[in-house]
């Protein structure tokens, strides 16, 4: 964006050679962004105080700085070695200004006098203007990229803080959280799922069971079967989830796992009775793992089974509680790291 200002400012304004310093307000420095028109690399290094030199006085004066001749003043050259070497004569400083603030500063040469009228200043000024707004806009655009790497990088922080309170309050199944999602998404790769989808699925993993929490410690920790009624309260723990997470924006697109995963592709599953393929994919590949992660693990009702008899279970329950293409892909993926 900055070249092509500055090739404007080449030829609409006829001059030789023009650059731009950027005003970074955390340093409170001017420093080289941009150049066209010169044949050294002159000001490539620049970094100038506001108020130091002619560039540094137009940005502290706000107001443009002019040098009918350089050769005049050689103090202009002390910037670098090889500014002589560029033999210009004219030279302007106009300093950027946006929205009351500086964002730089446009420094312009010509290698012989400039016959600047009033119109040419006029234009010069204008332009400086454009550009002031551009660059402001273009720091806009990056604060506020940077604002929502940020927003993203803490809510995952968040999730992961909720996801591993829970595993807590379950006591065993303490890490099951990091355990399904790393396999899901593991799976959900195999299975040919694309990058954006899998981030979706990571964070629907990790709070695939957040819903447990509005389940009363005498039921989730319960070392027996659960009553008709405490299976009622249990079964809702996939709304509960939904009601907890809809009113956040970020996390829509990752709520197929918290809602669908306990439906069984027959349609026995629960909360909505889904069947087959009318349940999300990635319910029915986290499914598999929350299942075969549960079987093999202790509960406060059961002790963990072997992994074997895990797997001889879930292929058991092809068609009927899982997905038909899912399961071969599982079990390779469990054999490979057995
Ligand atoms: P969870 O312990 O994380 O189990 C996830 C899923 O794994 C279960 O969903 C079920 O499909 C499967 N699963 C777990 N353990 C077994 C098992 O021993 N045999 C078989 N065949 N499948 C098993 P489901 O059934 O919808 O259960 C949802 C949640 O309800 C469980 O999460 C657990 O927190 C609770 N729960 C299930 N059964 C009991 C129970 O007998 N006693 C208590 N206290 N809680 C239970
Ligand atoms: C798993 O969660 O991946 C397997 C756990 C186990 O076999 O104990
Ligand atoms: C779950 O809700 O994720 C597992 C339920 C079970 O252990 O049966
Ligand atoms: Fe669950
Ligand atoms: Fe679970």
């Amino acid at each position: 964006m900055l070249s092509t200002i500055l090739d404007h400012v080449r030829v609409q304004l006829n001059v030789d050679a023009a650059c731009i310093l950027l005003f970074d307000p955390q340093t409170q420095l001017l420093e080289f962004a941009a150049d066209a028109g010169f044949t050294t690399q002159a000001l490539q290094y620049t970094r100038l105080q506001v108020g130091e030199e002619y560039a540094g006085k137009a940005v502290l004066e706000r107001s443009v700085l002019y040098i009918d001749n350089l050769i005049s003043h050689p103090a202009a050259f002390q910037r670098s070695p090889f500014l002589m070497q560029e033999g210009f004569i004219a030279y302007y400083a106009v300093p950027l200004i946006a929205r009351g603030q500086p964002v730089g500063v446009l420094e312009i040469f010509h290698r012989s006098r400039l016959e600047a009228d009033r119109d040419w200043q006029n234009y010069m000024e204008t332009l400086a203007g454009q550009a002031a707004i551009a660059i402001d806009n273009a720091m806009l655009f990056k604060h506020l990229q940077r604002s929502n790497a940020e927003l993203v990088l803490a809510y995952d922080k968040v999730i992961e803080g909720w996801s591993r309170a829970l595993d807590l309050r379950n006591k065993e199944t303490e890490e099951h959280s990091r355990r399904v999602t790393e396999l899901t998404v593991r799976l959900a790769e195999r299975m040919g799922i694309g990058r954006t989808e899998l981030t979706h699925i990571h964070r629907g993993a990790m709070l695939h069971d957040i819903g447990k929490v509005a389940i009363p410690d005498s039921i989730l920790l319960k070392p027996g079967p659960l009553t008709d009624e405490e299976w009622t309260i249990m079964r809702r723990h996939p709304l509960i989830a939904v009601e907890l997470l809809a009113p956040i924006e970020h996390l829509a697109p990752a709520l197929d796992i918290p809602r669908s995963h306990h439906e069984k592709w027959n349609g026995e599953g629960y909360p909505d009775r889904l069947a087959g393929k009318d349940i999300p994919l990635a319910a029915r590949i986290f499914a598999v793992v929350d299942v075969f992660d549960a079987l093999t693990s202790n509960r406060p009702y059961r002790q963990g089974w072997p992994t074997k008899k895990a797997i001889q279970y879930i292929k058991e329950q092809i068609g009927i509680h899982f997905d038909p293409h899912v399961v071969p892909v599982f079990i390779d993926m469990m054999s490979g790291q057995a």
